[in-house]
This record gives structure tokens, sequence and C-alpha cells, in this order.
């Protein structure tokens, strides 16, 4: 009989989201009239945008006809849509990405996870703790994080603790590591990093000859102007930085599927036999030999994000979820509990009173008040005495649940 990649025996069983719904579940079963508002998992609850329905009205239509039908695709997306994401994501910033650095995907989750498949199993991760557990589940899958530990890490995982301590900005690592994810701005504390800030973590990785993944998935909901929308915004990073996005929570196409990842091919790594090597070209096999692109009618509502009412509808969009943030963020506040994020990015992270866990507020706000969040501790030990909520709710169910906030006997 075969056997079982054995790492995968050493992370928990269950994912942390597939765990909070397992919970929730449970709940509703034994609670069947419960009216439970959702501020979980990032999930977006606002339809698609007019611009991209159309879009993909009219590619099904293609896909319907002989004279327009496609099938295979390029594995790294259709150059309609590498180019645009160019041209209105980097060129009109001032950045210099070509389209052949462009690689389309079905979402960051996937990108971040399966870009380990091209890294040596040798090398030391870092993460900030709290961090999206994607990294982490990924990295220990692959066999980089060793064995858990009794205080909730990887022995073999780099830990950079983001806390209202240090204003959730980490410190550069002790020791060097080979590789260090970054996610700004932030999941879960919906915190940023600007660009003097960010430039540190660049000019660290030139100097320590570091690999940086950095994930800007909630860069559209940048407010403020000091805040970098992508990584290559900071001179040198085309040498260092690998940078993914999503259309999930720019577009809300969470069910849709699709996003991106950019390896300008600088960034070149280090090979026991060949040298220094392109990771370029190194992720454009792993993409042809794994996958085989998004689909076409995806791809053309992407596209239609970019014109020039998608702009404006998504837009719209997001200030809907941005004014849910503030709606929880002074709630939290009002509540006396003290509140980060909200303001860059679609995330409150609050700090629990003093003597109550992660898991315990969220036991208690899910059997109290019928609310449902996202205990700190889930991402990583730093976490704990946090919690997050998320602004993707309706209006309507933000009010609600913070409604029930301000009611609870805390
Ligand atoms: C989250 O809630 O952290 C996100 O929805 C997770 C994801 O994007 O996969």
């Amino acid at each position: 009989m075969a056997f079982v990649n054995d790492n995968f025996l050493n992370i928990p069983e269950t994912y942390l989201f597939s765990e909070i719904a397992r919970k929730v579940n449970t709940y509703k079963e034994e609670n069947p009239s419960a009216n439970i508002i959702r501020l979980g998992i990032g999930d977006v609850t606002r339809p698609l945008a007019p611009a991209v329905i159309k879009a993909l009205h009219a590619a099904v239509d293609e896909m319907g006809d002989a004279n327009t039908f496609r099938g295979y695709g390029p594995e790294q997306g259709y150059a309609f849509l590498r180019e645009t994401i160019v041209a209105k994501d980097y060129t009109a910033r001032g950045i210099d990405i070509a389209p052949d650095e462009v690689f389309v995907s079905d979402g960051a989750k996937s990108d971040t996870g399966n870009f380990g498949d091209i890294l040596g199993p040798n090398n030391v991760i870092a993460v900030t703790d709290p961090v999206y557990p994607v990294y982490v589940d990924t990295n220990a899958m692959a066999g980089r994080a060793g064995k858990p530990t009794a205080d909730g890490k990887w022995e073999k995982i780099v830990y950079l603790p983001c806390t209202k301590e240090n204003n959730f900005i980490p410190e550069l690592p002790e020791t060097r590591p080979d590789v260090i994810y970054l996610c700004y701005p932030n999941n879960p504390t919906g915190t940023t990093l600007k660009k003097n800030e960010l430039k540190q973590w660049v000019d660290y990785a030139r100097a320590n000859d570091v690999l940086i993944l950095f994930d800007a998935a909630y860069e559209a909901f940048i407010s403020e102007p000091d805040v970098p929308h992508s990584i290559y915004e900071i001179e040198g990073a085309r040498e260092v930085a690998v940078e993914f996005r999503s259309f999930s929570k720019t577009a809300g196409f969470t069910g849709l599927r699709c996003g991106y990842t950019v390896v300008p091919k600088t960034v070149l790594v280090n090979s026991a036999e060949h040298g220094r090597v392109p990771l370029n070209r190194l992720w454009n096999r792993r993409q042809t030999t794994k996958f085989n692109g998004t689909a076409y009618i995806v791809q053309r509502a992407a596209e239609a994000i970019y014109s020039a009412e998608g702009q404006q509808q998504i837009k719209e969009t997001i200030a809907t979820y941005m004014n849910n943030a503030g709606i929880i963020r002074k709630g939290v506040e009002a509540k006396g509990l003290s509140a980060f994020g909200g303001v860059n990015a679609p995330y409150i992270w609050l700090k629990t009173p003093d003597g109550i866990s992660s898991w315990q507020f969220f036991d208690r706000l899910l059997n109290e008040m019928n609310v449902v969040g996202t205990p700190g501790v889930g991402f990583g030990p730093h976490g704990e005495g946090y919690f997050r909520l998320t602004a993707f709710g309706s209006p309507a169910q933000t009010e609600e649940a913070m409604q029930r906030i301000a009611n609870w006997k805390l």
C-alpha cells in the first residue's frame, strides 16, 4: 500500500474557516430559529457589477458559437487580460511590469499556496504572526515547517509578532530567513505598512538575498495616500518580490474565481546545481504543467472590471463595505474595546476583554448574540486575545450585528 505525505498528519485536521463553518452549522442545527449574522470568513455579499455580468453573458454567447468558441486557453492567461492588468494596475502607477510577468489564475489562495512548489524543501520561512493560515499550512504540507510545537507554532518557521504593542508593524527578523510572506493591507489585522515601512523590507531582502512573497489581495480597499498598492512601488522590489493579487474582494469574485501573480523576470533565486535562476521560468513551467488556465468567460469578466463603468461600479461596492467597516469600528470602540484596521482594509481586529480568550469570545458571541467572527488565535499564537470581524456583510446585517454587540452583557 502507498504511504501518505506525513506532513499532512502534522497540520490541524481542519482548515480554520472550515472549522468555524462546522461550529456555526452545529449551532444552527441545535438552534434552527437563530438568525445568525456571519462576519467570520471574508466572503463578499454584494452581487457582481453589471459590467461584469454583461461581459459574462457576451462570453457565454461566444462559447455557444462555433466561430468564436474557445477551448484550452494559454495557461498564463489570455493576452487581453494580462495586457489590461499591466496597463491599469502597473503602467498607470509608473511601475514597470511586462505582460509575460503576469500569470492569471483562479485566485490568490491557490497561488500563494502553490508557489511553494517551486521552492526548495529546506528554505527557512518567515511569516508575520497573526497570519493568513494558507502560508503556514502549505509550507507545513511541504515539510518546510518541521513539527508543531506546544505553543501553537512550528519548529522551523520564523514568526514576526504583530500586536498592538508594536502597532502591528513587524520587526525585521533577527535570524535571516530565505522567504518572507507579507500581506498588506493585512489579513487578519486590517493594518498597513506605509511606503517607508515597506521599503525597509525590500531593502532588507535585497541586502540579505531574501525572497518576499507579497500578498496584495486587499489593495483595492486602500484609502490613505501613503499606503502602497503594490510592492513594486518600492525601488528594487523587482529583484526580490513576487506579488499576488485577487479579484475576489476587489470585485466580488469569491465564487467566480480569478486572480493573478506577478513574477518579475528579474527575481533570481539560488539553485544548488545551476547558480542563479529566474523564478518566472519555473512558475511558468509549474503552471503549464499543473494548470490549464482560468475559464475564458471568467477572464472576460475580469477584464470588464477595468472598464470605466466597471471601475465605477466596483468602487461603489467597495465604498459600501468600507462604510460597514466604519460602523463596526465605531461600534466596537463604543463597547470600550480597542479596534484596529478597517481604514484601508475590510477587516476590524479587536482586542478581547482581559481574561476572555479568542475562542471564548467566539463562542459567547455566537451563543449569546448569534454573530459569527473569527478568533484571532486561529491566525497564529500572537492572535490570541484578538478577534476579527469582516466588513463584507450587508449594511443592514452589519448595523444589526453592532446593535446586538451594543446590547451584549460582556
Ligand atoms: C479570510 O476570511 O481570511 C479570507 O476570506 C480567506 C481567503 O480569502 O481565502
